[in-house]
This record gives structure tokens, C-alpha cells and sequence, in this order.
């Protein structure tokens, strides 16, 4: 393994290329000033406009915005559809024949879907679905690996109206159980397995492990990918080949209201159980498309490749939703970027001349550390922008990214949101705006981000604060599934009439914006969000731990790792044994990519008068060894001073 290059000085300010503005869908900073302002200054007219302008409605709309704080309604009266607007209104232009997938499967098979082929299948599918008796408001689970079926799937759903979420398929039985119950889904659409590795992830396995705690599934939909024998409850699954041999070719997409749910997706919070985040229809599409417009800077002829899972919502809006509204020609990998070697991205790249390239700051670090090598043996001169999405940017992996990969003549285009914003909420318009290697830069469109203090004060210019939304914005999350009052106290109630991004941020005198990182009890793994109280929970489900604190520690690949500290019951004492039992019970409570990087085993744990943990002084001992901050409303010094010094012991 090589070590990763030295970080050059990295330039200050980078305009676009020459070359790059000339063509761009947004061409110099006056142009994206004109846009901020006429949202700013009306945004009811600002995407009123472009909702009737790029999307296709079946009805119009009778408002834009109807905004009762915290509680926003876009394009009300409005009938649209997102499947309609994602693939029958492309099969209507030229764009019928074009690429709307590109899928390469782990094993290396390739699939090529036209748009109209596209919309084929996902009639084909809604039509099974219909066959099941599903109706408009029933919800669905997609548990699925990356392959064609899972927007297939989401797309069907969409079709007819029934809410879908997507469980990573990473996540465990667990974690897929509690999904359905909250959702409560009549159908799990899923498939026998996935190749990850070269090994098969068994996905039906673990469907057949949730629903034994899940009474309102009806029914099972199994995708064959990888032929290993499932079983099959008979009654309830249901082999999607074997349905869609009488599915019928044609299915109208259902006229939805525009505030018809459209996904739930879940995400940590910071307590112990997920969020719902619910996304609707004509809002959220349209946010999604603008961006791929502004940001992406999608043309007719990009090849545009996003490496994130559907199971993230950067899988949803920049893998599906997004680009196939906007007509573009998406690609999508089934597996690991180190199978069957590291080069297997740059072969992608090559192999479909890829020309816009998204990908996560993580994923950057862990190819820098393999070496140049992977990188230099192919051309990847196809491409054209390269997007970061998930967590900050760090020069060394933008300087590598920008140089090895893009040839120092790509745009970086970093991407600050989460999946509560639905779409991107800050990053660079590339022929319009110069970068800031590691700032996300300005906002979107009638975006109003500021920066405040503990009071809802503004700080002053390159202070430190809390990022907050002033203005609502069509993607918006609408409420946390079945819990408006979480809604409000978790996005709404810490600085009063704004939203609250958990985020701390800065402003610089451009007024650029740097984001830090998160302010609450949530950590960024790999640019997956995880909650440290859901892994706490896990713990103390085990029945030899009596307590836990979990906290992120700086890791040079995944960004933070996840660091636990625990406290056994009386009489249990095998540490080492236990210590690799508990990272494995994790790993199966929540899923392998939870798995925490250090179990440390303490007598107790620091505690404020009233019994709370303290992270704050855990997260010091992780990050410095040391604690400087105030410990006066600390219980027992004794404990802090005993895990404070369990460092220099080992
Ligand atoms: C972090 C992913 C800095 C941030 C789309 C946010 C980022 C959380 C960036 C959301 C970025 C995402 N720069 N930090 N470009 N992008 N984050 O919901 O802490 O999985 O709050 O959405 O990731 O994560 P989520």
C-alpha cells in the first residue's frame, strides 16, 4: 500500500475553466445572482414558474406555496405524477431510445434500459403490483441490492401512488423489522440477494427474519439476482418473474395530488429510533430536477454516474429521481469499488465514458490510500464534473480528486444537504461560481442559510454557529412519519420560525459557507448518518452490558469511527472475548456498517448531577486523550480522571 500523497498547497479561489462556463447551463456569477434574487424576492413566482415550466402536470397547480410554519404545501390543487414525469414524458421525444440506465452488476453482466424500455418494466411491475391488490396509499419496504429492479421498484410505486421506503440493504433484520412496523407495509419488495465482494449479501434471509414481528405485510415481491434457494412462504412471496408473466404492458400513472406522500426514508436522530423523513411529490421533484440542471450542469449528452446506494436519499435524488426526470442517462453499480480490484470505478468510468462524476469524500480517501496506480491506468478523460457529497471535503482528497481524477480541469462541485433538505441546498452552480477547495460555497436559489448562536443570534462574519434555513424550499421534508410533534422540536423549536440543520457552519467574507460538521449526537461514518443513541441501545440489549456511551472518533478513511464505551454487568469480566462479541451484536442489530472501530470497557461513565451522560468530555478523551472543557457539573471526577488516564495505560 502506498501512502497517500502529500496535500500541495491547495489554490484559495478557483474559477470555472474557461471552456466550462462557455458551455454552462449557469455561465458567470452575475447569472446565478440573477436567479438568487428573483427566489429570494418571489418565491411563490420564482418556482411557480418553473414547476409549470419543467414538469408536466395533469392538472395545474392553484398555489405555490402554502406555507402555515412549520408545515409547507407546494403546488397545491396540482396533479402530477413523478414516474410519469420520470420516464412516459421522455418516451414522447427523441430521448425514447436513450440510456435512461446503465447498470453493471458486481459479476461484470451489463444491462443497457432505454427510456422506453424503462417505462415498459415499471408498468409491467405497477401491473403486478396491482395484481396483489395493492391500492394508491398502501405502503411498500424496498429492500433490494443496486441493480435495475430497485428504481424499477421505486418507480412502480411512484406510478401508483404508494409511498415506498427503501431500506439499505446493508442494514439488518433489526433494523429492517422496525422499518416496516413504523411504515406499516403491506408489501416488502425484495430479492433473493446481492453480489458485494464476490459474496452474496442474502437479503431474503433477512425478510424472512423481520416479518415474523411484522402482521401488516400481506405480501413478499422476490427479484432473482443471484439464484441462491430462498424460501417462500407460499400465500405471501411471490416470485416477481412469475408475476410479471401475466402483467399487463400498459399502466397509467395515477394523477396524485402534488403533496401526495411520495417516500419515507429513514435516518438517525438523536434518540434511539430512526426518523421517518417524509417526502412528497411535485416539491420534491422539482427541486430535484433544477439541481441536476444548476449543479450537475446536465446536458443532453452526459453520461452522469453517482455512486451512492438507493438506500440513501443521495440514491434517490441524484441516482433515480433527479437525473431521470431530467432525461439524463444514469448509471448504476451493483458493487464494491475494490472488486474485483481498485480500479474497478476508473474501468466504469472508461467502459461508459462517464462524464459527470459524483461521489463521496470516504470513498476518495479509501482509493488515494491504494495508490495512483488504479487511477493512472485508465484515460478518465471523459469526464467532465466531479461532485462530493456526504461529509467535508479535506484537501488532500480534493487535491487528489481534482487532479488525478479530473485531470486539473474538472470543477469540484461539493454538495452540502441531508435527507431532510430532499436535494442539494448548497454547492456551486460550476460555470457561475469560483470554488473554495473545502466550502460548499453559496446557496441555491431563494436559500436563505445563516449562522447563529445558542440564542438564534447571528454571529458575526467567519464565526462559528449553527446553520440554519430561514425560508421553506419545495424538497423540504413535510413531518417525520406518524410524528408531526418530533417534527417541530427536533427542525423547528431551537431557533424559533427556522429550520435547524444540526450542522455547525461558517460564513466568510464572500459569503461562502464552510461546513463543520454535526453539532448533535449524530456521527458520520463512511457519510453514513448514524446515531450514537441507537447504537447505545443496541448495546444494552446485549445481556452482559449494563451501560453504554457511544461517541465518533476522528478515522483517517471513514472520516469518524465508531467508538463505544461500555460498562458490564456484576461479574462479567471477559473483556476480550466480549469486546469482538459486541462489535459483531451491533453489526447484526443495526448492520455490518455500523459495526463500532473500538469497544472500551469502563467501571463507569461520566455523568452530569442529573444522571446524563456526558459525550462531550468522552468525545475529548477519544480526540485528544485529554479533557479540557468544564467539568464542574461532573458527578465523579474519579471516573473521568480513571478513562482519561486508561489511555496512557495502553
Ligand atoms: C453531512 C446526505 C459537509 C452534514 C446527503 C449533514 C456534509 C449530513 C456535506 C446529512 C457536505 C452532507 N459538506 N457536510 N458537502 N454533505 N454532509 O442525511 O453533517 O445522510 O447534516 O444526507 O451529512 O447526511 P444525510
Amino acid at each position: 500500500m502506498t501512502q497517500p500523497a502529500k496535500p500541495a498547497t491547495l489554490p484559495t479561489l478557483v474559477p470555472p475553466p474557461a471552456e466550462f462556463a462557455a458551455q454552462a447551463n449557469v455561465s458567470g456569477m452575475e447569472a446565478y445572482k440573477a436567479l438568487y434574487e428573483s427566489a429570494v424576492n418571489d418565491p411563490a413566482a420564482f418556482w411557480g414558474h418553473l414547476a409549470e415550466t419543467e414538469l408536466d402536470w395533469f392538472q395545474r397547480f392553484d398555489k405555490a406555496l402554502d406555507w402555515q410554519p412549520p408545515f409547507a404545501k407546494w403546488f397545491s390543487g396540482g396533479k402530477i405524477n413523478v414516474s410519469y414525469n420520470c420516464l412516459d414524458r421522455h418516451t414522447k421525444t427523441a430521448r425514447k431510445n436513450k440510456a435512461a440506465i446503465i447498470f453493471e452488476g458486481e459479476p461484470g453482466d451489463q444491462r443497457i434500459i432505454t427510456y422506453q424500455e424503462l417505462h415498459r418494466l415499471v408498468c409491467r411491475f405497477a401491473s403486478s403490483l396491482l395484481t396483489l391488490g395493492l391500492e394508491t396509499g398502501d405502503r411498500a419496504i424496498i429492500y433490494m441490492p443496486m441493480i435495475p429492479e430497485a428504481a424499477i421498484a421505486m418507480l412502480a410505486c411512484a406510478r401508483l401512488g404508494i409511498p415506498h421506503s427503501v431500506v439499505f440493504g446493508g442494514f439488518s433484520a433489526e433494523a429492517l423489522k422496525a422499518r416496516i412496523q413504523d411504515l406499516e407495509a403491506k408489501v416488502v419488495l425484495t430479492a433473493d440477494g446481492g453480489w458485494r465482494r464476490g459474496k452474496e449479501v442474502k437479503l431474503k434471509e433477512a425478510v424472512d427474519e423481520a416479518l415474523k414481528f411484522c402482521p401488516t405485510v400481506e405480501h413478499v415481491v422476490v427479484y432473482q439476482r443471484t439464484g441462491s434457494a430462498v424460501h417462500l412462504e407460499s400465500g405471501r412471496d411471490h416470485w416477481w418473474h412469475v408475476l410479471d408473466e401475466t402483467a399487463r404492458e400498459e399502466v397509467p400513472a395515477v394523477e396524485l395530488d402534488s403533496e401526495h406522500p411520495l417516500y419515507v426514508l429513514y435516518t438517525s436522530g438523536t434518540t434511539g429510533k430512526p426518523k421517518g423523513i417524509l417526502h412528497t411529490t411535485g416539491g420534491y421533484l422539482l427541486q430535484c430536477t433544477m439541481t441536476m440542471k444548476w449543479v450537475f450542469d446536465l446536458k443532453e449528452s452526459d453520461t452522469y454516474w453517482c455512486t451512492a446506494d438507493v438506500g440513501w436519499v443521495t440514491g434517490h435524488s441524484y441516482v433515480v429521481y433527479g437525473p431521470l426526470s431530467a432525461g439524463a442517462t444514469t448509471v448504476m453499480y451493483e458493487g464494491a469499488p475494490d472488486t474485483p480490484a481498485f480500479d474497478r470505478w476508473w474501468r466504469l468510468v472508461d467502459k461508459y465514458k462517464v462524464s459527470i462524476f459524483y461521489t463521496s469524500p470516504t470513498a476518495i480517501r479509501a482509493l488515494i490510500r491504494q495508490g495512483d496506480h488504479w487511477p493512472e491506468r485508465h484515460k478518465l478523460d471523459s469526464i467532465r464534473l466531479l461532485g462530493s457529497v456526504g461529509e467535508p471535503i479535506n484537501p488532500a482528497a480534493w487535491e487528489w480528486f481534482h487532479r488525478v481524477i479530473g485531470g486539473n480541469r474538472c470543477p469540484i462541485v461539493d454538495t452540502w444537504w441531508q435527507t431532510e433538505t430532499g436535494a442539494i441546498m448548497i454547492a456551486a452552480m460550476p460555470g457561475a461560481v469560483p470554488l473554495k477547495p473545502g466550502s460548499g460555497t453559496l446557496p441555491m436559489p431563494g436559500l436563505v442559510a445563516e449562522i447563529v448562536d445558542n440564542h438564534g443570534n447571528l454571529v458575526p462574519e467567519g464565526h462559528e454557529g449553527f446553520l440554519i434555513l430561514k425560508t421553506p424550499w419545495p424538497g423540504m421534508l413535510r413531518t417525520i412519519w406518524g410524528d408531526p410533534e418530533r417534527f417541530k422540536e427536533q427542525y423547528w423549536s431551537k431557533v424559533p420560525g427556522a429550520y435547524f440543520t444540526g450542522d455547525a457552519a461558517r460564513r466568510d467574507k464572500d459569503g461562502y459557507y464552510w461546513i463543520l460538521g454535526r453539532v448533535d449526537d449524530v456521527m458520520n461514518v463512511s457519510g453514513h448518518r448514524l446515531s450514537t443513541m441507537e447504537i447505545e441501545s443496541a448495546l444494552v440489549r446485549h445481556p452482559a452490558v449494563a451501560e453504554s456511551a457511544v461517541v465518533g472518533k476522528p478515522h483517517e478513511i471513514t472520516g469518524q469511527a465508531v467508538c463505544c464505551f461500555v460498562t458490564l454487568k456484576k461479574g462479567i469480566s471477559d473483556h476480550e472475548k466480549l469486546g469482538v462479541e459486541l462489535r459483531q451484536w451491533v453489526a447484526h442489530e443495526i448492520g455490518p456498517f455500523a459495526r463500532p472501530e473500538e469497544i472500551r470497557f469502563t467501571e463507569a461513565l461520566p455523568k452530569t448531577r442529573s444522571g446524563k451522560i456526558m459525550r462531550r468530555l468522552l468525545r475529548e478523551i477519544v480526540t485528544s486523550h485529554t479533557v479540557a472543557g468544564d467539568v464542574t457539573t461532573l458527578e465523579d471526577m474519579n471516573v473521568l480522571t480513571s478513562l482519561s488516564a486508561q489511555h496512557d495505560e495502553d
